[in-house]
């Protein structure tokens, strides 16, 4: 894209909480496009539960095409709604768009923001900072199945997963070249090859095949099983992981709660060089949605994750920087303990990426003078920087 071109970033709020989190996201982006003079715009797309119901359209026809042509990026809220119960237009839409335009990364990273957040006992920032590398295209989630004989009882359901190896090769250089390029020590890979013997082995044999290309970096691999346990006994030994799609989404809700919650968890669905896609973790809440109570730091950190995969690196660590401030003085929704509402987190997250001192951002030197709990939220994230400016 050539330099003072706008980049427009597809905005697809969802359903649920969806709406809620993304206005917010929506927020701290446009005061990160103020502060660093961004060529965004933001293009609100209504596809969602209301649309479907409304139009019995999920995903339009030529919508991959329009997205991977003419954005730069797409931000995507939550979707789920008890309205659509097979929820159809969740499955065409988000799973439509992982795989419509083969984003074959899902990058969870996963960080240990503030310590008492951990719900492990005598954890340290330093010990949960892992990335998940999440297969995003094929596995269990390619929906290859069927019922013999439904209703009856003698009914019969397969499903398959399929796992091909240019797929498998590609997510697994992935991670190699992200703990590369990150100056990280060790990919582990994670399968349960001891069973799914043919479909995991595949798994293995590109695993050691890829570790060859990367001799700097140490190549380990847990069994699922063992992995889940090691997350929780010793989360400090784990650093970048690869695995498959249907293990990427359980583990990645494990390692959400381990930072504190689905509240954080953001993430990325990226094909490098081509259009991505950026959402929290979490579902669409639908029983909280419209009480102004969903914490929509995960929609922003995903803002982030999409500011940084645009190449603005800099105002992507000041959000995070921004982030970990509100957190350390308790300016959090009820579900990290705070008591404040969705809009406030996200009118002080922007406020606070006004005044943060971007001169040398480290997240983990950022001093926040502590609000009592329980009084009135103060205009702007206090923010200092030790050394520095306010
Ligand atoms: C996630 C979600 C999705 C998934 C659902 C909503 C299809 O759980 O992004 O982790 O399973 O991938
Ligand atoms: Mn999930």
């Amino acid at each position: 894209m050539s330099k003072g071109q706008t980049q427009h970033v597809a905005v697809l709020a969802g359903d649920g909480i969806g709406p809620e989190v993304t206005a917010e996201a929506i927020k701290v982006l446009r005061a990160a496009k103020e502060r660093w003079r961004l060529p965004l715009a933001f293009d609100f797309l209504p596809w969602s539960a209301d649309h479907y119901l409304e139009t019995g359209e999920t995903l339009p026809e030529g919508a991959l095409e329009r997205l991977r042509d003419e954005y730069a990026a797409i931000f995507v809220g939550a979707y789920g709604d008890p309205r659509v119960p097979d929820n159809r237009h969740a499955a065409d839409i988000l799973l439509g768009l992982r795989f419509g335009l083969d984003l074959y990364i899902n990058f969870r990273p996963i960080k240990l923001f503030d310590a008492r957040l951990c719900p492990l006992r005598d954890r340290g920032l330093g010990d949960i900072d892992m990335v998940i590398f999440r297969e995003n295209t094929e596995g269990a989630y390619v929906g290859s199945g069927g019922h013999l004989k439904k209703g009856t009882a003698d009914e019969v359901a397969i499903q398959e997963e399929i796992h091909t190896r240019k797929g498998v090769e590609r997510i697994i250089r992935a991670a190699f070249q992200w703990a590369r390029d990150h100056d990280r020590r060790r990919v582990t890979m994670s399968d349960k090859s001891n069973v799914m013997r043919f479909a995991h082995d595949l798994w293995q044999r590109c695993f050691r095949e890829v570790a060859e290309e990367y001799p700097d970096l140490e190549a380990a691999h847990m069994y699922v099983d063992n992995l889940t346990m090691q997350m929780v006994l010793d989360p400090g030994q784990l650093d970048v992981i690869v695995t498959n799609n249907m293990f990427g989404d359980i583990v990645t809700d494990l390692g959400a709660a381990l930072q504190g919650g689905l509240g954080l968890a953001a993430s990325a669905n990226l094909h490098p060089g081509q259009t991505s896609l950026f959402e929290s973790v979490h579902g669409s809440w639908p029983q909280m949605a419209g009480q102004g109570i969903a914490n929509p730091m995960a929609s922003v950190l995903s803002a982030a994750l999409l500011l940084d995969n645009l190449g603005y690196g800099e105002a992507a660590k000041a959000i995070e920087a921004t982030v970990v401030a509100a957190l350390q003085a308790d300016q959090t929704t009820p579900d990290l303990g705070g008591n404040l509402s969705t809009e406030r987190v996200g009118d002080l997250l922007a406020a606070g990426l006004g005044n943060i001192d971007v001169g040398n951002i480290d997240v983990g030197d950022i001093e926040v003078e502590r609000q009592p709990a329980g009084t009135a939220a103060p205009s702007k994230v206090a923010i200092t920087q030790r050394g520095g400016g306010v």
